[in-house]
């Protein structure tokens, strides 16, 4: 699959979830450079030329030992298929050497369900989110 149709895809599943305030909404440029500097995962399906979910990493400096997974989603058709979990293990795999860090709204029940059933755990609580970690 070509790069446009990829980002216009990631797109679209973010733009599906922030309209109802389970992400923050993040523009084409911002995942075109994710993309570009390989810290976009992605499960595509290639007999259909889709998108099924996707995770961006983000590199937090000020922490070394950490890395973020700033955004997580699974196109809303395939959800309950362990994609996410899927995603998780891959990032897990590709940051071998780091522990994840990530913010979640309390709002979010599901993601933070999820969140819980992959392993992570809550080391701190802000008025709006969590702060959950994996080891
Ligand atoms: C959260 C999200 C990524 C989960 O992806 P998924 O592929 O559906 O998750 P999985 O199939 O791997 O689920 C793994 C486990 O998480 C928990 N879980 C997932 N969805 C759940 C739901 N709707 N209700 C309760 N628990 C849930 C369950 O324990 C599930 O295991 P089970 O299906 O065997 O019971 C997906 O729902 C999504 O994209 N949500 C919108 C975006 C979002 O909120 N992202 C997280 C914050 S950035």
């Amino acid at each position: 699959m070509d790069t446009v149709s990829i980002i216009s895809q990631v797109y679209d599943i973010n733009c599906f979830y922030a309209s109802f305030g389970f992400t923050k909404k993040y523009s084409r440029t911002w995942f075109l450079k994710k993309y570009m500097d390989d810290m976009l995962l992605l499960t595509i399906d290639h007999y259909l030329d889709k998108v099924l979910g996707f995770a961006c990493a983000y590199n937090l400096t000020n922490i070394p030992n950490y890395v973020n997974l700033a955004l997580l989603c699974v196109h809303k058709d395939y959800v309950r298929q362990k994609i996410g979990s899927k995603l998780i293990d891959e990032f897990r795999k590709k940051f071998k050497d780091k522990h994840i860090a990530l913010n979640v709204r309390k709002t979010n029940l599901v993601g933070i369900a999820f969140y819980k059933d992959s392993g992570f755990e809550k080391i701190k609580e802000y008025e709006d989110s969590l702060l959950l970690i994996k080891k």
